[in-house]
This record gives C-alpha cells, structure tokens and sequence, in this order.
C-alpha cells in the first residue's frame, strides 16, 4: 500500500487507470495520439472541509490545504512558548480564546520581555476569508503573517531557526510534522503553514443573528430596529461592515485622529492611503475590548459615539463615516444599534474545545 493511503482510495484510483486505458485503446492506441488526460487525484480523506453553508466560498491556498493533522500541529504550535524567547509567550499570549483570540482587554500587548507594542491585538475571527492581514495590511495571508511575531523585537524576540532547534529536540514533534507534510522535518515554512490551517478553522457562525437568518430565533424590537439603522444610511454602517462577514477586509479611514497615522500608507506610499485601516469584523466584538487599531475606545458605547460625531474630517475621511452632520441618533437609536451588534455574538465560538490551549501544565491534554 503507499503509505496514507486508504484502500478505498487506491480502489478508486485502480478504477480510473482502468477506464483511461479503455478510452486510450478505443482511439486507435496507435503512435502519435494524445495520451488520455491524467486521473485527477483522488480526494484526500484527512482534508477539513472548511465550509460553511450561506456564506461565501472558503478558497484556501491550493499548497496549504488543511487538514485534520496540520490543524492539530498548528494549535499546538499555536500555544506553544517555545516560539518566543526564554519560552515565555505562545501566540495564544495575545490572542485568547475566550477574548474572541484578542489580548484580554489589554489596550496594548506586551512582549516576552514586557515590552509595550503600539497596536491593539486584533480578534482572529473568520479569517479564512481574510486577504491580507495586520492592521496597514502588511502581510499579504496569514502563512505570511506568523513568520513575523516570532521575530518581532517587540514581541516573541525570538529567532526561527532557534524555533526549529527547540521544537525537532523535542520528541513530539518530528511524528506530528510527519503526520502533518509527510516526513519528520520541522521547519519555519511547515511551521506557519500549520499554524495558518488551524487559525482558518477559527470560524463563527453560530450567533443570535444567524439563528435569525436560519429562522431559528427572532429579534427583539430593539435589536430589529438597531438592524435596519445598520443596514440603511440612518447609521451607515454597512458599507465597510459587510453581511454576513461584517467586514469587506478592505482598508478605510473612518476619521480617527490624535495621532494621525499612516495606517495602510506605511505599505503602499499611496497618499490616499494615509488613515486606512484594516476593517475589524464585528462577529465577538462585544468579546474584544478596546477598540479600534491602537484600542483607543474603551466600549462599543464610545465607538458608535465616535461614528455618531462624525469623526474628525481627516483627509481620507470615508463618506460613509459622516464628516460635519454625524448621524443624529437619540439614546434609544444607539442602545438600539447596540443591541444588534450584541446579536453577532457566538459563545460556542470563545467555548468551543478545538480551539482551546492543548497544553496542560506543559503537556497537551489532548
Ligand atoms: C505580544 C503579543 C502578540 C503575540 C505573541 C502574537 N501576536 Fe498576533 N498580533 C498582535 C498585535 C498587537 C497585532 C496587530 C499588529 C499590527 O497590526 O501591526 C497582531 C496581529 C495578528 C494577526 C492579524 C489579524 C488581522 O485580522 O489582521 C494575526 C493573524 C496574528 N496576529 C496571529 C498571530 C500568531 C499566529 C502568533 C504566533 C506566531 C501571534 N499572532 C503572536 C499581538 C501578538
Ligand atoms: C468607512 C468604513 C466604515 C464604516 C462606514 C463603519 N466602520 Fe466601523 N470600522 C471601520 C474600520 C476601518 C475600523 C478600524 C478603524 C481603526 O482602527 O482605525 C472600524 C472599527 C469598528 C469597530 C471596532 C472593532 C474592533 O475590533 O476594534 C466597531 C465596533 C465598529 N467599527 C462599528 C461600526 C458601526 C456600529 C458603524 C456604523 C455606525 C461603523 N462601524 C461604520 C470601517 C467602517
């Protein structure tokens, strides 16, 4: 048998092999006829079927598709301290389950010395959707992305071919490498790749609003009229905030000030781009304050205040974000909106076993 290889699989193949050379004799067979196009592969049993019915496709990079033993080696990695200097700080660190993967209401993150970052630490939620990633949008996918906080002097401060040493000295996990891309060789790029996989099966689906969508629950009044603020100019919100995602992964400037910042411009040199950021999807964000790319808001109160006020007129200023005449609404218009965001809420998301800390005082328990 090829090893990995089920017997149903090399049935199936057996078959085709067998129906090409029927078809190959059928046209003659003889010299200079095309030979009959290959099979194609058979379908990998251990693939996840990253799906999710009523949104959009998942296209996963067509060299990283993942599958049940990448994933488990990338949560492993995931929560792993052994990515950071003096094995002090896993991913998991900064981005927890139970804050929707953000940093535990902490504005800031700190690093493995302690050190203090400049930038809130995003949620990771439905990133399988996801173009490019950080804040300015500096890493193209995640693969890219978590090459960087290894190395990053304000975060894990540490080396990836140290990260390589620590992790092939350690008997665990040569197999699962092997389980994961066939052979026992740990390196950095089969490393991001399993991390990738598993953060592309952190996906939300389960809130009070998809019940609603399935015909399962229905709104409260409030919460029904926060729903049409959202979806109509009276609050404006759905342009950047797209269903069912409720992010378009786009970069906008929704007119924050004091600082300004560059934001997306720091990557392209575009001065149009000088303000954008990445939108945030607001699937959990009741679970991950503060708010906004350098947590400058302590609630989701604050923020539709902001959206309220009409932000600052910065130069790049989005026309959805209503600079001068702001959006008018009354306290019940805004607990209303409130209320609606609060149905985008899935606890079964921060809870859910898969996604947890496999790690038990220094071994996966699972
Ligand atoms: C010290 C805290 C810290 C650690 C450790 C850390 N991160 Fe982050 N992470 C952040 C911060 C802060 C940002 C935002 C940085 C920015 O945009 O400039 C971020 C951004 C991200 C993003 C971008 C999300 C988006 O939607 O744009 C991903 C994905 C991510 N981190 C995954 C990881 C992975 C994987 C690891 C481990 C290899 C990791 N992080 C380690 C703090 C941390
Ligand atoms: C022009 C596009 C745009 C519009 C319109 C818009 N947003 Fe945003 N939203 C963004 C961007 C971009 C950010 C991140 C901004 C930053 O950090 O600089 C954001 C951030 C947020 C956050 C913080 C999420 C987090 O994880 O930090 C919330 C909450 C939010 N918006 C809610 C709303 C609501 C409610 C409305 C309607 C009243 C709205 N947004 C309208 C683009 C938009």
């Amino acid at each position: 048998m090829i090893p990995g290889w089920s017997r149903s699989r090399l049935a199936t193949t057996i078959g085709s092999l067998t129906l090409a050379f029927t078809l190959g004799s059928g046209c003659g067979g003889g010299k200079g006829t095309e030979p009959p196009p290959p099979p194609p592969p058979p379908p990998n049993p251990d693939q996840v079927k990253l799906l999710v019915p009523g949104f959009p496709a998942i296209v996963q990079p067509s060299d990283n598709l993942a599958t049940h033993q990448g994933v488990a080696l990338g949560r492993r990695l995931f929560y792993d301290p052994r990515l950071s200097l003096n094995n002090s700080q896993s991913c998991g660190s900064c981005h927890a389950p139970a804050f929707a993967f953000s940093d535990h209401g902490r504005r800031f993150s700190l690093g493995a010395e302690g050190q203090v970052g400049d930038r809130n630490s995003p949620a990771l939620v439905n990133l399988a959707w996801s173009g490019n990633v950080f804040w300015n949008g500096r890493a193209e996918h995640i693969e890219a992305q978590a090459l960087q906080p290894v190395e990053n002097p304000i975060e894990m401060m540490e080396q990836w071919p140290r990260v390589v040493a620590k992790l092939a000295a350690d008997p665990a996990y040569p197999p699962l490498f092997r389980a994961a891309f066939g052979d026992d060789e740990v390196t950095a790029d089969r490393a991001v790749k399993a991390i990738a996989q598993f953060e592309r099966t952190l996906l939300s689906y389960n809130s009070k609003y998809d019940r609603i969508l399935r015909g399962e629950e229905s709104f409260t009044p409030g919460e029904e009229r926060g729903y049409n603020m959202f979806f109509t100019e009276k609050a404006d919100c759905f342009h950047c905030h797209v269903d069912y995602l409720f992010t378009d992964y786009g970069f906008h400037d929704v007119g924050l000030d004091n600082p300004p910042e560059r934001g997306r411009a720091e990557v392209t040199n575009r001065p149009e781009d000088i303000g954008r950021h990445k939108v945030p999807t607001l699937r959990n964000v009741v679970f991950s304050a503060p708010y906004m790319h350098d947590g400058r808001f302590a609630t989701l109160r604050d923020v539709i205040d902001h959206y309220n006020r009409g932000g600052a007129g910065t130069p790049n200023q989005s026309p959805f974000v209503h600079f001068g005449r702001g959006l008018n609404l009354t306290d019940q218009d805004k607990q209303d909106l409130l209320d609606f965001i609060l149905t985008l809420t899935d606890s079964s998301f921060v809870t859910n076993p898969a996604f947890q800390d496999p790690f038990v005082d220094g071994l996966p328990s699972r």
